[in-house]
């Protein structure tokens, strides 16, 4: 049996029962004859407070380890759980001996600079440098924890609605979204390639042809759709893109949901289900957690999701959408960016949809089909395709998604048409020759959800490592 973390201790009666708290300290204060330590084991947002009482008489051996011990120190302490004298806690530990497992110095010492997480307030920019130990703050545990409750939430979702979990490849030799901004995958000597002045040879690399890291699973979870009826790929995915903003990664997770006979209003309501479902299960089980974003990154966080959970999203055409920016820009709303139909919308079209004109999410369908991807369905204008974004204040898109084009002729002329070559997606077009079906998924960002559930300004802040354009440390 493991050991009970935290999390269970804080839960249990107050009913004098031995047991050893292990975890890093966050701070000790001593007070005449008592010395606190509140531990912490990151499997809640709280930590437990062990109390020493001198005045019982301590060993030598707990004497020392108090006085090296220090904030971010390894400790396994033993006590009693009793009920707690001070506020905001409802048992505590009267702690009889303490073993210090790991020092963390608070002053320079030979070969160990000092702990650079002392108790105070550290800007997000100083904790990106240190994302090995940022993981140890309240801010940073608790973004993990909301993101792992999400990601369970996630899977609890699809699986409790008939969707399967696939595993789509994360190396591909196809541009699912057509867009070009892949990282190359090779084995080819770049160096040797570069001083011989030839050009590569790709029959010759690794996977015999030209090979990237995917910028998505669809066309994968599509052909997977097309036999067990709904699907769900949850990875890694890459983007090339060199845009430096808080909104983007090199490297982010992606949940793809793909369903047969299915049209875009039953992808709609997927999206916006989905997504109720994920908030309810953070604010069930994440409170302590929010009620912190609440108070220290994100005033109103709460009650926003909370009335997310409650209210319909607004449904609004992409023609719609541009009057309305058209309106406002006439009207003395300054963007940056001119809003007219045919522009791909900017973030800061985006938020003002969502916060002046819905006040809350909003699913905009129907764009032009030229700024959308080549497998979204041709509404009969033939201008627009079956195209939806979820759109939320603050950040603007957090899922992309569409009904996807079923008919082979239709999708074989608007490939050749991008100039796309359609040997190459032959096993793609085969879902169109054989057995097609009306069908729709859409594409979830994971860190943007979380970002939209914390509050947190920047996406580097919620993923542990980030990638980014001249990022890739850890
Ligand atoms: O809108 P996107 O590009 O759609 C697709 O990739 C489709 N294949 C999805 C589908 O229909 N199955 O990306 C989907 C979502 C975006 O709405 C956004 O939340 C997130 O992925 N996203 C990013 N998140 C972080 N960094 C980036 N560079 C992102 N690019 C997209
Ligand atoms: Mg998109």
């Amino acid at each position: 049996m493991l050991f009970p973390l935290i999390k269970s201790l804080l839960d249990l009666p107050p009913d004098s029962r031995n047991l050893t708290v292990r975890g890093w300290v966050r701070t000790k204060r001593e007070m005449k004859n008592l010395v606190f330590v509140e531990v912490n084991d990151g499997s809640c947002f709280s930590g437990i407070q062990c109390t020493f009482d001198r005045s019982q008489g301590l060993d030598a051996g707990t004497e020392a380890a108090l006085t090296a011990l220090t904030t971010g120190a390894s400790v396994e302490i033993q006590g009693r759980l009793v009920p707690s004298p001070a506020s905001g806690q409802a048992v505590e530990l009267a702690a009889a001996s303490v073993k210090l497992t790991g020092e963390a110095p608070a002053e320079n010492v030979p070969g160990i600079p000092a702990y650079p997480l002392q108790k105070k307030r550290h800007s997000f920019e100083f904790l990106r440098e240190i994302a090995h130990l940022r993981v140890r703050t309240n801010t940073f545990g608790a973004v993990a924890r909301v993101r792992n409750r999400l990601t369970f939430a996630i899977h609890e979702f699809f699986q409790g609605n008939g969707f399967q979990y696939v595993h789509t490849p994360i190396i591909t030799a196809s541009d699912a979204e057509g867009a070009g901004a892949m990282f190359q995958v090779t084995t080819l000597d770049l160096d040797a390639l570069a001083k011989s002045g030839r050009a590569p040879d790709y029959a010759g690399d690794f996977f015999g042809k030209r090979c990237c890291l995917t910028v998505s699973g669809q066309l994968e979870a599509e052909t997977y759709a097309s036999a067990l009826s709904r699907v769900y790929t949850f990875g890694p995915t890459f983007r090339a893109e060199n845009s430096n903003t808080t909104r983007h990664l090199a490297e982010f997770w992606m949940i793809e949901p793909e369903m047969a006979f299915a049209h875009l209003e039953d992808d709609m309501s997927l999206a916006e289900e989905f997504l109720k479902h994920v908030f309810a299960a953070v604010l069930r089980d994440c409170e302590e957690d929010l009620a912190f974003f609440d108070s220290h990154i994100e005033q109103g966080i709460l009650d926003t999701l909370k009335s997310v959970v409650d209210s319909r999203f607004t449904h609004m055409t992409y023609t719609d959408a541009v009057k309305e920016l058209e309106k406002a820009a006439a009207s003395g709303v300054n963007f940056e960016f001119k809003p007219y139909w045919g522009c791909d919308l900017q973030s800061e079209h985006e938020k003002f949809l969502t916060e002046k004109v819905s006040g809350g999410p909003a699913i905009l369908t129907d764009y032009p089909k030229e700024i959308k991807a080549f497998y979204m369905k041709m509404n009969g204008d033939g201008k627009t395709v079956r195209a939806m974004d979820v759109l939320v204040p603050r950040l603007g898109e957090i899922i992309g998604g569409s009904e996807r084009e079923d008919s082979l002729d239709q999708l074989s002329r608007r490939m050749t048409g991008l100039g796309m070559k359609t040997e190459d997606y032959r096993w793609y077009l085969d879902l169109r020759r054989y057995g097609t079906v009306p069908h729709s998924g859409f594409g979830l960002g994971l860190e943007r959800l979380v970002q939209y559930v914390t509050g947190m300004a920047n996406i580097r802040d919620v993923i542990p490592y980030p990638r980014a354009a001249g990022q890739a440390d850890f």
